[in-house]
C-alpha cells in the first residue's frame, strides 16, 4: 500500500438504516458511518461482512453518501451465498465494514465526463455523478441493465430523445445530471442496444470541439469494459475503468486480485484492491 494511503482504511461498525429489495435480486442498503460518508471518493468500495457465519467479506462499491446524515448507500445483486446472506440483514443490524478502499476515479480538466455503468457497475457512476453535481462539469451518464432497473425510470425533463432513449434515473435528474438508459430488453423509454451503442449516439451528436472535452469513466462486466476501451480508442478519448475482480483480503496483502497493467517499463502485475480498482483503460485492455 502507498505510504500516503496508510491509516486511511478504517474498520467500522455500521448500522443498517434501510434495506430495499428490487426485482431480480437487487438490493439498496443504507448504512450509518460518519467516516465513510465523509471520506469516500467516487470509485472507492467497502469490504463488507455479509453475516456472522461467512468469514470472508465481499467487496461492494459505494454508490452514494449523505454527509449530513452520516450514511452511505450500496447497490448489490444477489449472485451467490455471500450476497444472499447480506440480503438477509435487517434494519438495526450492525455490520462490520472495512473502507473506504482503493484509488477512486480522477476527475480531470476534461469537462464532459461520459459515465458508463453496466449492471452492478452502475454504483461507481452514480458516485461520480453525485460528486460533480452542480459543478462546471457537463456530464452524460449511460446506465445499462438486462434486468429491470433498481429504480423507477422517469422521462427526462429536457425531453431529448437519443434514438428512443427518453427516460432517466430520478436521482440523477434531481442532481442535474443528464442520463439515459440502455438495455437489450426493449423497456419503454430505454435505448434498445448496448451501453456502448448509446455512447456512440451521444458522441456522434457532439461537435468536434465538444467531443475533445470528453473523458470516459466506466464500470461493468469485463466484456463491456473491453468494448468501452475500444470505443474510447476509436474516438481518441481518455478512459478510466473500475475493475471488479474477486478479492480475498481487499487491503493489498494476499495478491489474490492482480491484473496485468502496461507500464513504461513493460507489463506489471497490479493489485485491483489497492492499486485500483480504477485504471487507465488503455493500459489494461
Ligand atoms: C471493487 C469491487 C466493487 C464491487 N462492487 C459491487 C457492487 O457495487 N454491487 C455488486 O452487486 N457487486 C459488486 N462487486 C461484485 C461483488 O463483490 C460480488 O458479486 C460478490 O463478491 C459475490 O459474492 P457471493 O458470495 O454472493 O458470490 P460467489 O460467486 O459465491 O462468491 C464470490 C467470490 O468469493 C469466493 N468465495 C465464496 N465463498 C468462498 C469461500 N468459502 N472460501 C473462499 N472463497 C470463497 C468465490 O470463489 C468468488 O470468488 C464488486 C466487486 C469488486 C471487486
Ligand atoms: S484482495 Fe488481497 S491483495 Fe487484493
Amino acid at each position: 500500500m502507498n505510504k500516503d494511503k496508510r491509516n486511511s482504511i478504517k474498520v467500522v461498525d455500521c448500522q443498517v438504516l434501510a434495506h430495499y429489495q428490487f426485482e431480480a435480486g437487487q438490493y439498496i442498503l443504507t448504512l450509518s458511518s460518519e467516516v465513510i460518508a465523509n471520506q469516500t471518493k467516487p470509485g472507492q468500495f467497502v469490504h463488507i461482512s455479509v453475516s456472522d457465519i461467512l468469514p470472508m467479506r465481499r467487496p461492494i462499491s459505494i454508490m452514494s453518501v449523505d454527509k449530513d446524515n452520516a450514511t452511505f448507500d450500496l447497490l448489490y445483486k444477489v449472485v451467490g451465498e455471500g450476497t444472499r446472506q447480506l440480503s438477509e440483514r435487517k434494519i438495526g443490524d450492525v455490520i462490520s465494514v472495512i473502507g473506504p478502499i482503493g484509488n477512486g476515479f480522477e476527475m480531470t480538466e476534461n469537462k464532459r465526463p461520459l459515465l458508463i455503468g453496466g449492471g452492478v457497475g452502475m454504483p461507481p457512476m452514480i458516485a461520480i455523478a453525485q460528486s460533480i453535481k452542480h459543478t462546471e462539469y457537463d456530464p452524460f451518464a449511460i446506465l445499462g441493465s438486462e434486468v429491470p432497473f433498481p429504480f423507477v425510470e422517469k422521462m427526462a425533463n429536457n425531453g431529448k430523445n437519443y434514438q428512443g432513449a427518453t427516460h432517466t434515473m430520478p436521482e440523477l435528474e434531481e442532481w442535474g445530471i443528464e442520463c439515459r438508459l440502455a438495455s437489450l430488453q426493449a423497456y419503454q423509454g430505454v435505448f434498445t442496444g448496448y451501453v456502448t451503442d448509446l455512447a456512440k449516439v451521444y458522441l456522434d451528436g457532439l461537435s468536434a470541439d465538444e467531443r475533445a472535452q470528453v473523458e470516459i469513466y466506466a464500470c461493468g462486466p469485463h466484456p463491456m469494459l473491453n468494448v468501452v476501451a475500444i470505443l474510447a480508442k476509436e474516438y481518441g478519448l481518455p478512459c478510466q475503468v473500475s475493475l471488479e475482480e474477486n478479492m480475498a483480503c481487499a487491503v493489498g496483502g494476499c495478491a489474490g486480485c492482480v491484473v496485468e497493467v502496461q507500464t513504461d517499463s513493460g507489463p506489471a502485475m497490479k493489485r485491483v484492491c489497492v492499486d485500483g480498482p480504477v485504471f487507465n483503460a488503455h493500459l489494461i485492455f
